[in-house]
């Protein structure tokens, strides 16, 4: 590492910073091995691989005006227990440019690939331009990753005229391809928003249409297998590397339906529980694009944050699985009952609930976008007579609910959006602090994305459309299709296209666009516009 007395002499022979050596200086800051402690013990500078090293491929997120995370993890074999790799510390160099060919980097730098981590590395990069598109690469030995595509977010105090991203969720490996990828990676997006279900824990069933491998997963091996088996599916694995990632997870990441400490299943202890927790945290903040800032401790990760573009836009990132209490009515489908507006409900959890409330406040943006898991829309979902609500969903947390949503109104929060995943089924609904009460005023707009493969090849029209309808005037639009949603944010208007694949069991199909909706500035409340 290049020390300070260096580019001191530097600047004093100069009479000013040296560029080049200031640029060296900063890759080896950012060349620090992670978790803020040193290495110890032989770290291997050339290792060699029978196979490719980079097999998982890279990818990038948690961008900002200056800076973006660069990740890869070293697998040759990414399918066999610790990757096929041994219990080296083994060197990594990466490089980031503004061309393609990687001939004007920008940064370089060097780190260390640890086993304690999987060998994954995160580099988080600084010192960027705002609003720029770059171009990134890993080296270990002489085998080189694929290169990488990568942006910077806008500067905090611009306003950019347009923001276009895509946001998905439920990727079931063995219920279908994950073609919804090969066609959102040709509108370029600037991000991906992944609002979880990204792995599902489950056994490997025999007549899908691909197979999980083992038994439901349960170790930091078998979390890690899972997390290579999905991201080796080359859609998926190219949109990784074609733009820069916000993720956060929902229950499957880790078990089904899971609340806090608490199983669904209920001959689970806690503490047995806790340690599963720990192996699929750990597995997924190793495959992911996150911060140093989200790096689990025991059982505990923290992955609730906020993202900037520019003034335009802010998402707000919930984690609604982490801190909820358990699902009311033992989770079944219920009427809206005391069991359900309890105050001790909580989602979020108090600490979540009081930084969301605390970051919206500061909010300088004119889209204010809580990106998260579970339907907010308060839906009566029973084919019949009977009232038949979600527990699992905001309707199971009615307190929480309004809470929030009265916080949002009366603050007067700028043009309030909520992302959600979860139900495979494409949704628009408009959301007021009671649903069930038409004549208060819309107060924010839902878009729930269906699945990208869960629940297999789906169908057009669906006549449970209108049943939905005549019960909850908030629901706009229905779908059971897969695919993913594409926004396209400008000042005037937010535009949510909703895309569907025609099926999901064969390796290719062709995409459309099955609905598309505008929230006005200033207006809550969808607008079909085709
Ligand atoms: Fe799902």
């Amino acid at each position: 590492m290049i020390s300070i007395s260096t580019l001191q002499s530097s600047m004093k022979n100069q009479g000013g910073m040296n560029r080049r050596l200031w640029l060296a200086y900063c890759s080896s800051l950012a060349a620090t091995p992670i978790l803020g402690h040193q290495v110890s013990g032989a770290v291997t500078s050339h290792p060699k691989f029978d196979s490719d090293p980079f097999a998982l491929g890279v990818a990038s997120g948690e961008p900002t005006p200056n800076g973006v995370v660069l990740w890869t993890r070293l697998a040759p074999k990414p399918l066999e227990p610790f990757g096929g790799m041994n219990r080296d510390l083994v060197e990594v160099s990466w490089v980031i440019a503004e061309d393609e060919g990687l001939a004007k980097p920008v940064r370089q730098g060097k780190t260390v690939a640890t086993p304690q981590l999987g060998h994954s590395v995160h580099i988080e990069v600084e010192g960027l331009k705002p609003d720029q598109w770059y171009f990134y690469q890993f080296r270990a030995g002489d085998a080189k990753s694929r290169v990488g595509k990568t942006r910077t977010m806008p500067a905090l105090d611009s306003s950019p005229e347009k923001l276009k991203f895509a946001f998905a969720s439920c990727q079931n490996y063995e219920q279908g391809y994950f073609t919804a990828y090969e066609h959102m990676l040709k509108e370029t997006p600037d991000l991906v928003i992944h609002l979880g279900d990204y792995i599902y824990e489950g056994k490997g069933k025999d007549n899908q249409i691909r197979k999980h491998l083992g038994n439901e997963i349960d170790s930091l091996d078998d979390y890690r297998i899972r997390h290579s088996q999905y991201r080796l599916d080359p859609h998926l694995n190219t949109m990784h590397a074609a733009c820069p990632w916000l993720v956060t997870w929902d229950d499957h990441e880790f078990d089904n339906n899971c609340a806090d400490d608490i199983s669904e299943e209920k001959n689970v202890d806690a503490a047995t529980f806790l340690k599963r927790r720990a192996n699929a945290y750990q597995a997924y903040y190793e495959m992911m694009p996150l911060r140093k800032r989200s790096l689990p401790q025991g059982p505990d990760m923290t992955l609730y944050r906020t993202s900037k573009f520019g003034r335009l836009a802010e998402f707000y990132i919930l984690d609604t699985r982490q801190y909820r209490s358990d699902q009311p009515n033992g989770d079944k489908a219920s009427p809206l009952n005391d069991e359900t507006r309890k105050a001790s409900n909580t989602l979020m959890g108090s600490r979540q609930g009081r930084w969301l409330k605390s970051e919206m406040l500061q909010s300088q943006s004119l889209w204010n976008c809580m990106a998260q898991q579970v339907m907010m829309g308060v839906v009566n979902v029973s084919r019949d007579e009977a009232e038949k609500y979600s527990m699992d969903q905001w309707p199971g947390y009615l307190a929480e609910r309004s809470d929030l949503l009265n916080f949002v109104e009366t603050r007067r929060v700028s043009n309030p959006i909520v992302l959600t995943g979860d139900i495979h089924t494409n949704w628009v609904n408009d959301l007021r602090t009671d649903d069930r009460d038409f004549n208060k005023p819309i107060v924010a707009t839902e878009f729930v994305g269906t699945s990208i493969s869960s629940g297999g090849n789906g169908q057009a029209n669906s006549p449970f459309l209108d049943v939905l309808k005549s019960r909850n005037p908030g629901v706009k639009y229905f779908n059971n299709q897969r695919g993913y949603v594409f926004c396209t944010v400008t000042a005037d208007r937010w535009k949510s296209d909703y895309r569907i694949v025609d099926v999901v069991t064969t390796p290719t199909s062709q995409v459309s666009t099955q609905a598309s909706f505008v929230v006005e500035n200033g207006k809550a409340g969808a607008e079909r516009i085709s």
